[in-house]
C-alpha cells in the first residue's frame, strides 16, 4: 500500500472508524465484526480472514478524495474479496437499506390527508427500488459470473469488463429527485421529525450508493482489466 494513503495497516481499527463513520458499512460489509478493542486493522483482518489490502484500498478509496485517486488504484486488490465485498453491499441495500426507507417513508407520510402526493412519492420509489434491483441483480448475475470465469482462467470471448464499464450508469440520480419532491412539494405538518429522520437516510444512502459505483469504476474495473490483459498475453 502506497505510503501516502491516510489509513495504514498499522492503524488502530477503532481509530479508522472514529475517523470516519461510513467505514463502519464498510466493515461489516467485509464480514467484519466489531468488539477488536486495541488491535490494528491487518491484526483484526488477519483474525477475522479478510485480505488486508484490498480492505485497505477500499478504506482508503473512500476516506480520501476518490476524485484524486490515482491510476494505480487497486494493484494490490484481491478481485475475489472485492467481489464478495460488492456483493455484500448489495445485499445490504436490497434486503436491508432500501426497504427500511421504504418502511420509514411510510410511517412519516401522512397517508390519510394528502393520498395524492403519499400515493405517487411510494410509487417513485417502488420504481426506483426495481431500476437499483436490476442494475444490482446484472452485476451479481452477468458480471461476477464472469469474472469468476476469468478466476478460473476462462476468458469469455464474447464480454469483457470494458463492455460492463461503458455501460455502467449512476443509480443515484432519481434518489436525488425523490429527496426534492419530499423538500419541495410535500405539504407542511406540524411535527417533522419522521420525515427529517427518514430524509437523513435518503441523504445517506445516496452518499453511500454513489461510493458503492465509484469503488465498482475505480478499483474493481481496473483490477478485472488486469485480469484480463494476464490472461491474453
Ligand atoms: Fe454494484
Ligand atoms: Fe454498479
Amino acid at each position: 500500500m502506497n505510503e501516502q494513503h491516510k489509513y495504514r495497516a498499522t492503524d488502530k481499527m477503532s481509530d479508522l472508524i472514529c475517523d470516519n463513520y461510513s467505514l463502519l458499512m464498510m466493515m461489516s460489509r467485509f464480514g467484519l465484526s466489531l468488539g477488536f478493542g486495541d488491535k490494528t486493522v491487518r491484526e483484526v483482518c488477519e483474525a477475522q480472514g479478510v485480505d488486508c489490502r484490498t480492505f485497505l484500498a477500499v478504506a482508503n478509496f473512500i476516506g480520501e478524495e476518490q476524485c484524486s485517486y490515482d491510476e494505480t488504484a487497486g494493484e494490490e486488490v484481491s478481485v475475489t474479496a472485492l467481489m464478495n465485498y460488492l456483493k455484500q453491499a448489495h445485499t445490504y441495500f436490497l434486503d436491508f437499506n432500501l426497504p427500511a426507507i421504504r418502511r420509514k417513508l411510510l410511517e412519516a407520510l401522512d397517508c390519510s390527508e394528502s393520498e395524492g402526493v403519499v400515493f405517487l412519492i411510494l410509487k417513485f420509489y417502488d420504481e426506483y427500488v426495481k431500476e437499483v434491483r436490476r442494475h444490482m441483480e446484472y452485476e451479481n448475475q452477468a458480471v461476477f459470473t464472469y469474472v469468476e470465469g476469468l478466476l478460473q482462467g476462462r476468458p469469455d470471448d464474447g464480454y469483457d469488463i470494458a463492455t460492463f464499464a461503458s455501460k455502467h450508469n449512476q443509480i443515484e440520480a432519481k434518489l436525488k429527485e425523490l429527496k426534492n419532491i419530499l423538500i419541495k412539494y410535500y405539504p407542511e405538518k406540524e411535527n417533522n421529525h419522521l420525515l427529517n429522520a427518514v430524509l437523513f437516510d435518503i441523504f445517506n444512502c445516496e452518499q453511500d450508493l454513489a461510493s458503492h459505483c465509484a469503488v465498482e469504476d475505480n478499483l474493481f474495473v481496473p483490477a478485472v482489466a488486469r485480469i484480463e490483459r494476464g490472461l491474453k498475453s
